[in-house]
């Protein structure tokens, strides 16, 4: 059994005080529901989220992590200074790390089984280019992005993935994928994990879509079959939209 999981992405926005301020405004709209909800922050905004969400249901996630254990790598965070601080989920492979940060599947694979190996929850973001798509080649992409950021990870650790489709050309565009779309390639998503994995393992992994979801489209996205939540950039900023998308 699934359960929906609907996560924010503020990417680089909000400083510490305005986090504050959203989280106080959403503690008080969410009444709790059968969805997970989480909000993926910057890290300069991950401690203060966790105090104001303490003995709620609100879980926090990073955005990007190193794989390393420690190191000399200036200016990265490690996956046990954000255990500590109590983060739950991470996104990995984000569309726009791979394209601004060099982010490959090979970065991807190795911050996935450091996370599995951590009480952390990896996201890991997947999709194709307008190119791409247009090309006929969107199904070829994702399932070599698949293969490669889950190589060498087992059946047992990929339970606790969240794969999230986003589609490149829906990303802040305003254009989203119409729910057949995206429900065509989470399906695909499904099927390729099912490769990979078997039933049982594929059936466990939560699949979310982002691109553009808003409280207007959030109900078509979050009905297709083998979608089970959303990641939501844009709308997740402001605490009215993100409670009217999770309560869609
Ligand atoms: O990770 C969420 C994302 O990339 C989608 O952003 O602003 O189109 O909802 P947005």
């Amino acid at each position: 059994m699934r359960i929906p999981f609907i996560a924010g992405n503020w990417k680089m926005f909000k400083t510490k005080a305005d986090a504050v301020k959203f989280a106080e405004e959403f503690k008080s709209l969410y009444k709790g529901t059968d969805i997970q909800a989480a909000i993926c922050a910057p890290f300069t905004d991950l401690e203060a989220l966790a105090e104001i969400f303490k003995g709620t249901d609100i879980k926090i996630g990073a955005q990007n992590v190193h794989f390393a254990d420690e190191g000399a790598y200036t200016g990265e965070i490690s996956v046990s200074m954000l255990e500590e601080i109590g983060v739950d989920f991470c996104i990995v492979g984000h569309s726009e790390r791979r394209q601004y940060f060099a982010e490959t599947d090979g970065t991807v694979n190795l911050k996935m089984k450091r996370l599995l190996d951590s009480s952390i929850r990896p996201i890991m973001c997947v999709g194709e280019s307008l190119e791409e798509r247009d090309a006929g080649k969107a199904f070829d992409r994702v399932r070599s992005q698949l293969e490669q950021g889950l190589a060498d990870i087992d059946a047992e650790a990929a339970v606790r993935i969240v794969i999230a489709y986003e589609p490149i050309w829906a990303i802040g565009t305003g254009r989203t994928a119409t729910g057949e779309q995206a429900g065509q390639m989470c399906e695909f998503i499904r099927n390729t994990l099912i490769d990979l994995y078997g039933e049982d393992t594929a059936d466990q992994v939560i699949i979310q879509y982002g691109g553009s979801v808003k409280p207007a489209n959030a109900a078509e996205i979050m009905n297709m079959a083998e979608i089970d939540g959303a990641l939501v950039g844009g709308a997740s900023l402001k605490a009215k939209d993100f409670m009217e998308i999770i309560d869609f």
